[in-house]
């Protein structure tokens, strides 16, 4: 694996390698202080970020690396410069690269232009990031991912593509339930199916929130309109009244069932202050692990180029 573009393109082993490194990052950070020394890691950022920047930050300096910020107005990706140009150049000074852009065929075409590896940091397509550290959270709550039954409720967007990706390659059962209109990527839901009936998971997708939570392990959400949806907000405030993670949902989950939520949450959308504050909400845990997770992503990638 050079890169980590999406969940799909994650050879099976690869994942549990990822996972079982993050475990020995977690428990032992300082073992692994010089692990990326003298590497240098670019993130060229086209939209906002609190965990994604901070996490690969601190991530690389506990490692021993370096990494340099690139926001919007720096490298101004596909205007000021064609991506392959800056993948090319890019190339040429650091080991690594995040991007979090919006077209994920940017992601492509960095990955295909680079010599180094490239990482999705959130594309509008996917999150294999945040899915990573997501299923890696489950494992530490449950102690396995085989059989775990996660409900999705809300937007069939980047987070939801990589999780539904995830959850049937690692073999936990996923329902998702959003708005009509508002469905995961007609391919992704394809792939699944198949993947899914391959590997024994279970995989369905409704319109009905009360049905997909019920009996879940895990009810997950995210927001209704994503970074660069935001003209859309009314609209899909409206579409999205009744996929609100509340107490009442939350209820026919069961009172066993944990709460989990990318962040940033926008609290009383889609999720209430009540259930997001409350004592099943693990999305600080998840916050975390993305650090953990990715600094075990990192080390695969970086840290075997000599
Ligand atoms: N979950 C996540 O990617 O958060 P940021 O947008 O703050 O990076
Ligand atoms: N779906 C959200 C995830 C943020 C981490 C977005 O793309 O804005």
């Amino acid at each position: 694996m050079k890169d980590l573009i999406s969940v799909k393109l994650i050879p099976d082993k690869e994942a549990g390698e990822i996972f079982a490194l993050t475990g020995r990052l977690k428990k032992n950070p300082r073992a692994y202080n010089k692990a990326l020394a003298g590497k240098t890691l670019a993130l060229i950022f086209q939209k906002p970020s609190n965990r994604t920047r901070v996490s690969f930050e601190v991530g690389m300096y506990q490692l021993g690396g370096h990494t340099i910020y690139l926001g919007p107005e720096e490298i101004n990706l596909g205007v000021r410069e064609a991506i392959k140009d800056v993948a090319r150049t890019l190339s040429r000074y650091v080991d690594g690269i995040v991007l979090r852009t919006f077209a994920h065929k940017n992601v492509l075409e960095m990955a295909a232009f680079s010599q180094i590896p490239v990482i999705n940091g959130l594309s509008d397509y996917s999150h294999p990031c945040q899915a990573l550290a997501d299923l890696y959270t489950v494992k530490e709550r449950f102690g396995r991912l085989k059989g775990i039954r996660l409900a999705y409720v809300g937007d069939g967007n980047n987070v939801c593509n990589s999780l539904i990706y995830a959850c049937v390659k690692l073999g936990l059962n996923i329902r998702v339930a959003s708005p009509a209109g508002y469905e995961p990527d007609a391919q992704v839901v394809r792939e699944a199916r198949a993947l899914a009936f391959a590997k024994g998971s279970e995989f369905g997708i409704s319109h009905d929130p009360f049905k997909a939570v019920s009996g879940a392990d895990v009810v997950y959400t995210d927001v209704w309109a994503s970074m660069g949806q935001e003209k859309e907000a009314k609209i899909r405030a409206r579409a999205f009244r009744d996929f609100q993670i509340n107490a009442r949902l939350m209820k026919k989950a069961g009172g066993r069932a944990l709460v989990m939520h990318c962040l940033p949450a926008h609290r009383g959308q889609e999720i209430t202050d009540e259930v997001l504050d409350g004592a099943r909400a693990i999305v600080f845990d998840q916050a975390e692990n993305r650090m953990h997770v990715q600094k075990a992503v990192l080390i695969r990638l970086l840290g075997r180029r000599a």
